[in-house]
């Protein structure tokens, strides 16, 4: 099966700073993939090529087996890649409706003029979330009245209904309460059954395996780890994305990686089985 998207040899660097160097991914459609790694391991600098924040100084960008360009936001957002930030996604002063639509306003005609159909995004927005199981009060509220997490859920339930392919997680359960993360977690499983590809970016190991398949470690802008996630245990994680010296075997056991890391080199080649 094609990959839905592919990263071949993937480096960015910042002057004289290399945030990430010689990446090889396949991400594919109805998965959920866990990019891990301590900070600064470069995992935003990832999302952010594939979301066309940034042009990767090396490599290339597969998409449904063809190469694209992704310039501009806009570049990655016309291909069905939306990336959600924990602020940065919504407008809080417009409605839960607007917010909805943004970008894909409904209008009706009041004689010859042209005006946004309110109704008619409010009728579409509640139904909309309401299919992937998002409840909100009154979609007319402004977004600025919902929690963090409540705000995170319009933006997936935006996703999902607008038919996305890809959906970017970058940290979004890091603000939020027991409660509200729990149903993110969920809505991310909703998007995956909708074979969504989900990129889901995050320190806490326990949430990473309640809705990852996979995950992906990195290291120092380099990928070290990656393995379904019924291969290892959040321990055996824990410890890949503690120390760029070991990594697992077959077996699960740690092996040290001194030479491999020498030959400039570290842990190249480990891919997922099955
Ligand atoms: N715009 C930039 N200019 C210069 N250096 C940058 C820029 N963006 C990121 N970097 C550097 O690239 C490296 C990777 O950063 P990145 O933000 O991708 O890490 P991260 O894995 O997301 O970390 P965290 O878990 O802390 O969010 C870091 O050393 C960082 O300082
Ligand atoms: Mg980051």
């Amino acid at each position: 099966m094609t990959p839905l998207i592919e990263l071949e040899g993937i480096g960015q660097r910042f002057g004289h700073i290399t945030a990430l160097s010689d990446i090889d991914l396949q991400l594919h459609a109805g998965e959920v993939v866990a990019l891990l790694g301590d900070n600064g391991a470069g995992k935003s600098t990832l999302v952010k090529i594939l979301s066309g924040a940034h042009r990767p100084t090396s490599g290339r960008i597969l998409f449904e087996g063809r190469p694209v360009r992704l310039d501009t936001p806009q570049d990655a957002r016309a291909l069905g890649i939306e990336t959600l930030y924990q602020d940065l996604a919504l407008i809080p002063r417009m409605s839960i409706a607007r917010n909805f639509h943004l970008g894909r306003e409904l209008t009706r005609l009041v004689g010859p003029v042209r005006v946004l159909d309110h109704a008619r995004m409010s009728a579409q927005a509640s139904q909309a979330l309401a299919d992937i199981g998002i409840h909100v009060r009154n979609t007319d509220e402004p977004v600025v009245s919902l929690s963090g997490g409540e705000r995170q859920s319009i933006a997936i339930g935006r996703a999902v209904h607008f038919g996305s392919k890809v959906l970017i997680l970058d940290e979004p359960t890091s603000a939020l309460s027991i409660g509200e993360t729990r149903k993110v977690l969920g809505y991310i499983r909703s998007a995956r059954e909708n074979r969504m590809c989900v990129i889901f970016i995050t320190h806490n190991l326990h949430h990473v395996f309640q809705v990852a398949d996979r995950l992906v470690v990195l290291s120092q802008g380099r990928k070290v780890a990656e393995h379904h996630k019924d291969e290892v245990t959040e321990e055996q994680v824990a410890d890949l994305i503690m120390s760029e010296h070991q990594e697992l075997d077959g077996e699960g056991r740690h092996r040290h990686t001194e030479q491999s890391r020498s030959a400039g080199s570290p842990n190249k080649g480990r891919q997922p089985t099955g």
